[in-house]
């Protein structure tokens, strides 16, 4: 099922909601009810960012990219996964993307007429290493050299995930996350791309929401290398964390300048009942989706995400491990795109399976989402649905940015991605009048600048994304960019929204 038909079927679910009193949800943990779409004019125009802060936009390799076999890049697991019949909407792939391996300088040329301080990047490792291991491809490092002069020459700041998503095949290979050897390997990859880009990179992140990789492509069978097996999710996971230990203290011996943060994916979890129960299985997704990757790096341990004691077992911990995952964020750095209400599953009996549609929703069979966590965490339709299917839900990224800065006592934040799909075109002029993006930012960026002014320390938002690109399994059919892409032609268009993000960008105000 992908989001869109799974938004069908929310729809439909939520209908047959309405038979039930209202949910508790609504009003959300100790928050005001919020009227979907009716965001008061005047906190828009209210809204400040403080002097410095950093707008940006966020990008990923193989999004982008194309060139696949280009400088003597190996193969990648998505290579693999888009070469497959059947595994991509449109049987399309990212051979060619937007090219970008190629158009990056007019690429970056554009976001700097965007008024754009940050870009968000990601290395693709298959490049660098072609089978995961050995001495680095100097053509692949040559390339991501020149992307980041060209960002520095544009005064724009290179922010770099270590990993978003692209693994050597020949990794999987050798047994993927689940192996625990990956950790070592990413370690030795990480200290490569300290050596050669550490004097101009000073922002790294290991992973692109870690959570994901390990669920999407190991339990629930969505991402490659899709397999659905729970125990390899479980291991995958460790195998994860540990890496993320690992490639921190590499890039930190490799480069004095460095700091290290995280690219997690975050939702805000509202528990769809007042009850006990409901809100203990809201308390297990925020420990398993939000911060599980968090809490192993800021503490040395894993948080409280399952029903009963956590499954080290099966994860493959071995005594000392907590040392390897302790290695504390100079900043932290989550997306948003929506929310989640979540209900306890753990008194049914699980059934297996979950479903996973798209790259951001998970559906349930009965007994809830996995045998560990027991819940069964759902995207409302109370508020409009993107084009992508995902809810609008302005109010969650000043829940969720004030939820992690009390958890974690005031840190710097970057968003380091946030953002819509919607499929407007150009228009007969040229123009391309993205009027529900606008909005969605707007109401985005308000909220999150209630946030600071509420005393959260954000220095940073990364909007996804800069252009339309491919879209994972939903291959060219969502378009989340602040520029248009023809992909036949790689013409540019700057959409509607592109512009006014610059004019905020330049303004530091929403009202332009
Ligand atoms: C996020 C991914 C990103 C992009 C957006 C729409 O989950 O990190 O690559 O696909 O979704």
């Amino acid at each position: 099922m992908n989001r869109r038909e799974f938004a069908t079927r929310s729809v439909a679910a939520a209908a047959g909601a309405a038979l039930f009193p209202r949910p508790a949800y609504s009003a959300g943990p100790g928050s005001a009810m919020q009227v979907p779409g009716a965001q008061s004019e005047s906190l828009t125009s209210a809204a400040r960012f403080p002097d410095g802060f950093l707008w940006g936009t966020a990008t990923a390799s193989y999004q982008n990219e194309g060139a696949w076999k280009e400088d003597g890049k190996g193969e990648s697991i998505w290579d693999r996964f888009v070469h497959t019949p059947g595994k991509v909407r449109g049987a399309v792939t990212g051979d060619v993307a937007c090219d970008q391996y190629h158009l990056y300088a007019q690429d970056i040329a554009m976001a700097k007429r965007l008024n754009q301080r940050s870009q968000r990047f990601s290395i693709s490792w298959p490049r660098i290493q072609p089978t995961g291991v050995g001495a680095p491809n100097m053509k692949g490092l040559d390339h991501y050299s020149r992307f980041v002069d060209t960002l520095l020459a544009s005064g724009i700041r290179p922010w770099c995930t270590m990993y978003h998503w692209d693994l050597p095949q020949a990794l999987e290979d050798r047994g993927g996350w689940p192996n625990r050897d990956l950790a070592n390997y990413f370690a030795d990859y990480a200290g490569i791309l300290a050596k050669h880009l550490g004097d101009r990179i000073t922002v790294w992140a290991p992973f692109n929401m870690p959570w994901a990789i390990a669920f999407m492509g190991y339990a629930a069978g969505a991402a490659p290398p899709c397999r659905t097996s729970f125990g390899d999710f479980l291991k995958a996971a460790h195998t994860l964390g540990l890496a993320q230990g690992q490639a921190h203290r590499a890039v930190k011996a490799a480069s004095s300048k460095a700091t290290v943060g995280s690219a997690y994916e975050m939702a805000p979890a509202y528990p769809r009942t007042d009850s006990d129960d409901d809100r203990a299985a809201a308390a297990r997704y925020h420990a398993m989706n939000n911060v599980f990757f968090l809490e192993a790096a800021m503490k040395g341990r894993y948080p409280r995400a399952f029903v009963g004691e956590p499954p080290l077992e099966q994860m493959g911990f071995r005594p000392g491990d907590e040392k390897l995952l302790y290695a504390p964020l100079d900043w932290i750095g989550f997306h948003y795109y929506t929310r989640r209400v979540v209900s306890d599953a753990s008194k049914e009996q699980f059934l297996g399976g979950g479903i996973f549609s798209g790259t951001e929703i998970e559906s349930n069979s009965p007994g809830g989402r996995d045998p560990y966590t027991r819940f069964r965490a759902a995207m409302p339709t109370e508020g409009p649905l993107t084009d992508a299917g995902l809810e609008v839900w302005p109010r969650g990224i000043y829940d969720l940015v004030m939820q992690i800065s009390k958890e974690y006592n005031h840190p710097i934040i970057e968003i380091t991605e946030s953002g819509c799909g919607y499929l407007d075109s150009p228009d007969e002029h040229d123009r391309v009048p993205d009027a529900r993006r606008i909005q969605w930012y707007r109401d985005v960026l308000a909220e999150l600048s209630r946030a600071i002014a509420d005393g959260a320390r954000v220095r940073a938002y990364h909007a996804w994304t800069l252009l339309d690109n491919f879209q994972w399994a939903e291959g060219y059919t969502e378009r989340y960019g602040l520029i248009y892409t023809d992909f036949r032609s790689q013409k540019r268009t700057v959409k509607d929204s592109g512009l006014w993000y610059g004019r905020v960008a330049a303004s530091n105000r929403l009202n332009v």
